[in-house]
C-alpha cells in the first residue's frame, strides 16, 4: 500500500490544486491532503473551514482524505507511513522553489518527493492571485470551485 501526502496551505484550495489531487490519487493507493496550521501565517480562511472546503472537493475519491498538520511535513508523513510528497508545478519558478523544499525533506527523513505539472489550463491558477483578483470584483469562477465562490466573496468583503 502506497500512501502520499499532497501538502499545502490552500487558502483557498483551487481547481489547480484538486487537479493535482485528482491525479495523485490515480498514482497512489492513498493521498492525504495536509493542511499546514501556521499561527505565524494570515489566512483568509480558518484550518477548519479550509479542511472543510478540500472534503467537500475530494469526497468523490475513496482513496483521499483531508487533515490538519503542525511542525514539520516530514514528521507528519513519517506518523502516517507516506511514502512520497506530492506537489504540483505550474512553472520553471515553482521548481526553484520546490526542489530546495524537496531536498531539505530528503535530507531530513529520506522520502522523495513527486512532481506533477500542472494542467497547461490550470498552470497560471494561485491562491493568491485568486484571492486578488477576487477582492477587486474579477471573475474567479472556473478557478475555484463553484461552493468556495460565495463564501470566498463573503470573506473579502468583510476585511478592511
Ligand atoms: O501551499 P504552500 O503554502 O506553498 O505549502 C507549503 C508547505 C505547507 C508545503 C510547506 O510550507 C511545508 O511543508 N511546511 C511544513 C513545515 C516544514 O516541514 N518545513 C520545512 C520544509 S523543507
Amino acid at each position: 500500500m502506497r500512501r502520499a501526502v499532497c501538502p499545502g496551505s490552500f487558502d483557498p484550495l483551487t481547481n489547480g490544486h484538486l487537479d493535482i489531487v485528482a491525479r495523485a490519487a490515480k498514482v497512489f493507493d492513498e493521498v492525504i491532503v495536509a493542511v499546514l496550521v501556521n499561527e505565524s501565517k494570515r489566512s483568509l480562511f480558518s484550518v477548519d473551514e479550509r479542511v472543510s472546503m478540500l472534503s467537500e472537493a475530494v469526497s468523490a475519491y475513496d482513496n483521499v482524505e483531508v487533515t490538519a498538520f503542525r511542525g514539520l511535513l516530514v514528521d507528519f508523513c513519517r506518523d502516517n507511513q507516506a511514502v512520497a510528497v506530492v506537489k504540483g508545478l505550474r512553472s520553471g519558478g515553482d521548481f526553484d522553489y520546490e526542489v530546495h523544499m524537496a531536498r531539505m525533506n530528503e535530507r531530513l527523513s529520506g522520502i522523495e518527493t513527486v512532481f506533477i505539472p500542472a494542467s497547461p489550463a490550470l498552470s497560471f491558477v494561485a491562491s493568491s492571485l485568486v484571492k486578488e483578483v477576487a477582492r477587486f470584483g474579477g471573475d474567479v469562477s472556473g478557478l475555484v470551485p463553484s461552493y468556495v465562490l460565495k463564501p470566498l466573496h463573503s470573506r473579502l468583503s468583510e476585511q478592511p
